[in-house]
């Protein structure tokens, strides 16, 4: 058997800590020997909860289930087992005063088969990937006092398009130093457009297991229904925590109805996540007479964030917008924003209506200062939408695509971590400030962010 013990301290309340640690799926977010991990028992973790890992070995990735067997308040141990190895995990905490809290993590190693036989010349390289996952703890727990700034190495790298674009895929996400989503939003709401499916259920997921309210925003009430139910079984919050609102956002009207109930509703909304979205491959019109894209992709989240405004002013909210990298490749048409000259190109139409969205979070940020507004990019991640309008691409990147939660990630921190708290007005990938144009002839002029905003009070009459 191998004993690992470590010890950290961190400048968070035991109970923070304590909640953290017990959703043991977290661990894929601190410990950089476990790539994924999913809790398979729906509800809050309690004693009986199981946790599904993949663990980075050598280039493989191999599965260990953990079981939760004890939660006291100050002390979580979990059982383990892998193929050939089995793990006897106890989390103490302690409270250190002055809001510290003492991490003591002893890990109780056994391995039967060929690896039972070398026990002892694994026990240096598991010293140290102990240690490694206990800074990663210790990260995960830490709050960062100032918001992230982008490298010398990656502006270049954005600057060039090229370089950047191995980081949209899973590596990028991998590469980054923290991961951790530790800090809490209890009793916040946050309204989200999309949360059927992809990033949208992903980030839903995420805020209501750090205790956020949520106002699920979508057009199929069954489809809703089901979001809600995974979103429950996810994080353990209870049902009343999450509303749900019916709306076609592919309409102008139906926007406007959602914003004017989250109004009713939330006289104080502290978030709202503009993300519902898709491609489409055919030039259509709603009957609304606009094209689709542009109505799903930038009228509707005109619509909801104007109407909504007075909720989100009276909580001083925030909200994000996702975008996408395609935006990168497109300038915005003012002259012909309805798509209607030459052939229909599905992804430029897009990124046409991602790049509006993107100019005019940047011209909300400037107007009123007591909201924040940012927006975002999730690089190149495996979701059914994505399945569905990008099948080739799908196909030929499947591996190398992330998965919902990597995609969603810089959504959830700009939701929740308090070092953004003075941001506004920025375009983000990865948890880091990122230039809006990159190609001649894409950035969006003050005077055409002017036309842009007239174009869309005139259209939507908001
Ligand atoms: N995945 C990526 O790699 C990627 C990259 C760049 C940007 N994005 C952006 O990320 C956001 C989420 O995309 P995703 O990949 O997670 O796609 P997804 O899995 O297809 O999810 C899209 C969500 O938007 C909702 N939606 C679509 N049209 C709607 C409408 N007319 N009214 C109301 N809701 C509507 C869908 O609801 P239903 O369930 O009712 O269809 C679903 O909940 C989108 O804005 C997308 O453009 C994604």
């Amino acid at each position: 058997m191998i004993r690992l013990h470590e010890t950290i301290v961190v400048e968070r309340t035991l109970e923070d800590c304590y909640r953290y640690l017990l959703d043991f799926s977290t661990s894929e977010q601190w410990d950089p020997g476990v790539y994924r991990a999913e809790k398979l028992t729906a509800g809050a973790p309690a004693v009986g909860t199981e946790f599904d890992l993949l663990l980075n070995s050598a280039g493989r990735h191999v599965p260990m289930r953990y079981t939760l067997k004890e939660a006291s308040g100050n002390c979580i141990r979990l059982l383990g087992e892998g193929p050939g190895f089995s793990a006897d995990d106890t989390i103490t905490l302690r409270d250190c005063e002055n809001g510290k809290t003492e991490i003591d993590y002893v890990a109780e190693l056994s391995f039967s088969g060929p690896a039972g036989r070398v026990e002892g010349l694994l026990r240096p390289w598991l010293n140290r990937v102990g240690r490694k996952a206990l800074a990663g703890l210790e990260t995960a727990l830490t709050r960062a006092d100032t918001a992230p700034v982008q490298t010398a190495s990656q502006r270049l790298a954005h600057r060039l398009v090229f370089p950047a674009m191995p980081s949209f895929t899973r590596r990028g996400y991998l590469a980054m130093p923290d991961k951790g989503l530790s800090e809490r939003v209890d009793g916040k709401v946050f309204a989200i457009t999309g949360p059927t499916s992809g990033l949208g259920l992903a980030t839903a997921c995420a805020l209501s297991r750090l205790g956020a309210r949520l106002v699920l925003v979508g057009r199929d009430p069954s489809r809703l229904e089901a979001a809600r139910e995974e979103v429950l079984a996810f994080s353990g919050a209870p049902a009343s925590s999450i509303d749900l609102l019916e709306a076609e956002l592919s309409l102008v009207s139906e926007a406007r109805r959602a914003g004017e109930i989250l109004c009713r509703r939330y006289p104080a909304l502290d978030g709202l996540i503009n993300n519902a979205g898709a491609l489409f491959a055919e030039r259509d019109e709603t009957e609304e007479g606009h094209e689709r894209a542009l109505a799903v992709l930038l009228l509707a989240p005109y619509v909801l964030t104007q109407v909504a405004m007075p909720s989100l002013k009276a909580a001083g909210g925030h909200v994000i917008n996702v975008s996408s990298g395609g935006m990168y490749t497109q300038p915005l048409r003012l002259d012909d924003m309805e798509y209607r000259q030459g052939d229909y190109d599905g992804a430029k139409a897009y990124a046409r209506a991602k790049r509006g969205l993107v100019a005019v979070t940047e011209y909300w940020a400037r107007i009123h200062p007591s909201v924040r507004f940012n927006s975002m990019h999730p690089g190149w991640a495996a979701t059914p939408g994505v399945a569905k309008s990008l099948p080739t691409f799908n196909r030929l990147l499947e591996k190398r695509l992330r998965d919902s939660r990597m995609g969603a990630d810089t959504i959830i921190w700009l939701a929740t971590a308090r070092c953004v708290e003075d941001c506004s007005g920025l375009f983000w990938f990865d948890r880091r400030p990122r230039p809006t144009a990159v190609l001649p002839g894409t950035a969006v002029s003050s005077d055409q962010q002017a036309r842009l905003i007239e174009y869309l009070a005139q259209t939507c009459a908001v």
